[in-house]
């Protein structure tokens, strides 16, 4: 049986070697706690067996929809070659050792962002400039520790669909189920 997985790795390599600019941009569809679809797109940290990651604020509409509701699903989109893959499933937070080692990896500007910015709330004249500046006098060099509001999801999937365009639009459609994390795929091919 292939593993899904693996193949995802496979074609988010071969995008990259076809020079798609962001393989690792992904629409992240969530539901509100009002029951509302909300996608957005958001960039892959990590992905291997245990799921795929991304960052974020906390206190951001997607974390609030996904407190609410923590399931997701992500698209990835690559063309050139004309690949697709969907990868649905439960969605844990990272652990703050995971968090801190990533965001530690981030560039220094990055981290003062993370800190002034508010995201998706109302943006008020030059607020986010002094948010900036009043942060960067806070931690003029070094270490800036990750704020509380800062932290990684993990959806960890059960069902992923790896599309593959085809001439006519017979494209090829596979898609993969298990019903627990450490559970074998299943696997059926899907119409066009
Ligand atoms: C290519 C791309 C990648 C993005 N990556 C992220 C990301 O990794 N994390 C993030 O919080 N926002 C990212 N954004 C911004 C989000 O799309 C979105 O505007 C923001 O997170 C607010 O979403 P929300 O209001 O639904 O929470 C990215 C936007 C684009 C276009």
């Amino acid at each position: 049986m292939i593993d899904p997985l693996i193949t995802f790795q496979k074609w988010h390599a071969d995008a990259a070697r076809h020079g798609v600019q962001e393989p690792g941009a992904m629409a992240l569809a969530t539901v509100n706690p009002e029951g509302f679809p909300e996608v957005r797109m958001v960039l892959l940290k990590h992905a291997d067996e245990h799921g795929f990651v991304f960052y974020t604020n906390l206190d951001s509409p997607k974390a609030v929809a996904l407190r609410a509701h923590p399931r997701a699903e992500l698209c990835f989109y690559w063309n050139p070659p004309g690949r697709q893959v969907r990868v649905s499933g439960l969605v844990k937070a990272v652990t703050d050792d995971e968090a801190d080692s990533y965001f530690d990896s981030r560039p220094y500007l990055s981290r003062i962002g993370a800190w002034a910015s508010k995201q998706s709330k109302p943006l008020r004249g030059s607020e986010l400039e002094r948010a900036v500046a009043a942060t960067m006098l806070r931690h003029p060099r070094g270490r800036v520790p990750r704020p509380p509001h800062w932290s990684g999801f993990r959806v960890v999937p059960d069902r992923i669909e790896l599309w593959s365009e085809k001439p006519f639009r017979m494209h090829d459609r596979e898609l993969f189920t298990r019903t627990a994390p450490d559970a074998p795929w299943s696997h059926v091919m899907l119409q066009p």
